[in-house]
């Protein structure tokens, strides 16, 4: 190998105060494990003596605790975009601590190369192999690493030999020209490949390699299916198949997206145990254990994704398999969630709300329209470009303290242009044409708790007629109730009109 080997401190030196540092990976899979971990002991070193150390981090999605953990608790982070998820960054945001900016998962590669950010100082990328003409066999995601690796002027590799070699032809590479030379993107089919197995760095950027041996997959295991993630499962399910039978969605079916976490585990596994939905596709961000059940029982053909978010144990059981190394490709952000294919190929997008209001607006990123939760991720990719948006919740959470259906959201991700259905525990309610009013009795009446209908219906009692109707002294008294008492059901409206 022509590349000096370096320890991951040796490595951490290259890395300077203010620099611009791109991350490899998407969510933890395919992260840098060890020289992040690094920079964050020199940081603590460098403030010791008294000296200003901060980076920007620019990664794919959310990272892992040796990046944005190490990172945050040591004070070392001046900005971070885009998605994260960290308990302690994120209270180091809302602390005002950290620089923090969600984009669109899809966008930040070309916003980088279109020169928003400046110029990227360092990439640190973690591979299975690297040739010495430059070639690459990334790890377990994709994310931005592509571009990172086209923009940054210095390239320290993460060697980890815990990846395969059986992950070689997993990739799809693929970047886009930029306007105005920007083409089609060439992907017809969820399994279309569009680009090349491998990734491409100049070698006279790497400074050097760092040999590490971590463990692949994820340490933690969602939470099993409960009643209520069930009936949210459920109640997808019977919407698709009426979807089918009402010759709104071919019966061949079309892609699905899905998201992480127990709602999106739900809704697969009632996917899988639906005798109507017949074997589909998926084009997402991401896929989690539950769709390497379905690849293996066959009722998902083929997932075209950024990042393999599986467990330990699901990720040495895919590599053991190479009968289902033919169902996956792994690609940059860019190209998983891109608006242009998900529109052409007709994904469906299913994606969880915080909380949504009875005019279809959605909050995906901020508790009590403040607190930032993880960030908008691929929301937004997927669900402006979908061939039927969906929203999932449950219909109240905490003990029914809290309705995810308010009047008005307190912050706005998604607006109600984009949101076709919003499905949770209590039914589905279909907001196509419908005009504002008539969403709103629809999702009150088929997707609010019971214990909320009552007030929901007051509020809009209480509205201005207009296209749309609200009232602005009462439009957040769920939220100022739930502040004030603990409990959405205690809103008592003339405590908050104003006299
Ligand atoms: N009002 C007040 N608090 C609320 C709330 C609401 N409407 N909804 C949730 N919360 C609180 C919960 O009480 C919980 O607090 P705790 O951690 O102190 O217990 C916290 O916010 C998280 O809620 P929870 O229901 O456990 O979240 P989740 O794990 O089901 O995730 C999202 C839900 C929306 C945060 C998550 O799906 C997400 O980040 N989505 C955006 C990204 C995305 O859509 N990606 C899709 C492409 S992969």
């Amino acid at each position: 190998m022509i590349y000096p080997i370096l320890t991951a401190e040796e490595a951490a030196q290259f890395v300077k105060n203010g620099m611009n540092v791109g991350v490899s990976g998407f969510t933890a899979p395919g992260c840098p494990k060890k020289v992040p971990a690094a920079i964050a002991a020199l940081a603590r070193a460098e403030h010791e003596a008294g000296r200003e150390f901060k980076v920007n981090i620019f990664s794919g999605a959310s990272t892992n605790d040796a990046t944005d953990g190490e990172l945050s608790r040591s004070q070392a982070l001046n900005y971070r975009t885009p998605y994260q998820s960290l308990g302690e960054l994120r209270n180091h945001i809302n602390a005002g601590e950290v620089h923090y900016n969600d984009r669109h998962l899809s966008e930040l590669a070309q916003e980088f190369r279109y020169g928003y950010y400046g110029k990227m100082d360092i990439a640190i990328v973690e591979v299975q192999s690297i040739t010495d003409d430059g070639e690459l066999v990334l790890g377990t995601a994709v994310g931005n690493t592509p571009t990172w690796l086209q923009v940054a002027d210095k390239v320290i590799i993460e060697l980890n030999d815990q990846l395969p070699e059986s992950i070689r032809g997993l990739h799809d590479i693929y970047v886009p020209l930029d306007p105005p030379a920007r083409r089609e993107i060439p992907i017809y089919r969820a399994g279309d490949r569009a680009g090349t197995p491998t990734a491409h760095v100049d070698p006279k950027k790497v400074l050097g390699v760092v040999r590490t041996s971590e463990p692949l997959g994820l340490l933690s295991k969602f939470t099993p299916v409960d009643d209520v993630t069930r009936k949210i499962g459920e109640n997808v399910c019977e919407f698709l198949v009426n979807e089918m039978r009402q010759g709104r969605m071919p019966k061949s079916f079309l892609p699905i997206q899905s998201g992480v976490g127990n709602i999106a585990n739900a809704v697969l596994d009632a996917l899988e145990h639906s005798d109507e939905i017949p074997a589909f596709e998926m084009y997402t961000e991401v896929v989690q254990d539950s769709v390497l059940k379905l690849l293996e029982s066959g009722h998902c053909k083929f997932a075209s994704t950024c990042s393999m978010t599986f467990s330990r144990e699901a990720m040495m059981e895919f590599f053991s398999k190479p009968e289902l190394h033919d169902k996956l490709l792994m690609r940059p952000s860019e190209i998983s969630n891109n608006p242009e294919v998900i529109r052409r190929i007709g994904v469906v997008s299913m994606n969880t709300a915080i909380e949504a209001d009875i005019f279809g607006n959605i909050n995906s990123s901020h508790v009590s329209g403040t607190r930032l939760m993880n960030g908008i991720g691929g929301s937004g990719d997927f669900t402006r470009n979908a061939y039927t948006s969906i929203f999932l919740c449950p219909s109240a959470k905490n003990e029914e303290c809290i309705s995810t259906i308010v009047p008005m959201v307190s912050h706005v991700d998604h607006t109600c242009h984009s949101v076709d259905i919003i499905i949770t525990d209590q039914g589905v309610a279909d907001l196509r044409f419908k005009d504002p009013i008539q969403g709103a009795e629809e999702i009150i009446e088929h997707a609010a708790h019971p214990a909320y209908r009552p007030l929901l219906r007051e509020y809009l009692a209480l509205s201005k007629m207009g296209h749309v109707m609200q009232n602005q002294d009462l439009a957040l008294s769920f939220h100022r109730s739930l502040a004030l008492e603990g409990d959405m059901r205690k809103t008592d409206y003339s405590r908050f009109a104003v006299k």
